[in-house]
């Protein structure tokens, strides 16, 4: 038991960051993120899930702008908090389990992202415009194609204020132990 400790440590104290460093994350700490998302287990094995690894600023400032102006409450906001990197995370429609799978890419990802010292957050607002014809049109050019669904993205880069002000208690989530 005493050698995953770290590694349990490490889960209890990830938390997300929403405020980051201009600067981008070398690619080789990059891919070592993309990776972990890449070795996330799915259902059936069958690897659907698509990582788009952004870091045009015009791509990126094309997001913030396309939900500001599709989702009222994101109006004059930055959903991206400003990151260098968001990786937009896609699945095939034709996949009955496309959230799950994504997921577990997710916290790899943020697992990895913690461990390396980066900070991330997980955006939802792309997949909320999934089927919106702007979002769509903003993303084919990079290659997200019609038979792919939006399904997750993750803002990442380095964290500009310390990441893990230490453990946060959790009320929720409530265990039942039966037997
Ligand atoms: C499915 C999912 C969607 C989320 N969407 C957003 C989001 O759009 N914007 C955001 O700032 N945080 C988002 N988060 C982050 C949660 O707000 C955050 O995980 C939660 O408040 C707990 O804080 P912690 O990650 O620091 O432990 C999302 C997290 C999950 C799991």
């Amino acid at each position: 038991m005493e050698h995953n400790k770290e590694f349990l440590n490490l889960i209890l104290d990830r938390r997300s960051c929403r405020s980051f460093r201009p600067d981008l994350p070398d690619r080789p700490t990059l891919a070592a993120i993309v990776e972990a998302g890449r070795f996330a287990p799915s259902a059936q094995n069958c690897q659907l899930t698509r990582f788009y690894v952004i870091t045009d600023p015009k791509v990126l400032a094309g997001i913030t702008d396309t939900v500001s102006r599709r989702m009222k409450h994101y109006a004059g906001r930055d959903c991206r908090y400003g990151a260098p990197v968001l990786i937009l995370v896609t699945n095939s429609k034709s996949n009955s389990l496309a959230l799950q799978d994504t997921s577990c890419a997710m916290e790899n990802m943020m697992l990895a992202a913690s461990a390396l010292g980066l900070g991330s957050c997980w955006i939802n607002q792309p997949h909320h415009l999934t089927d919106d014809p702007e979002m769509r049109a903003l993303l084919a050019p990079i290659g997200v194609t019609e038979d792919e669904v939006i399904c997750a993205s993750l803002s990442l880069g380095w964290p500009a204020d310390p990441v893990h002000p230490g453990r946060k208690e959790h009320k929720g989530n409530p265990v039942f132990w039966v037997g």
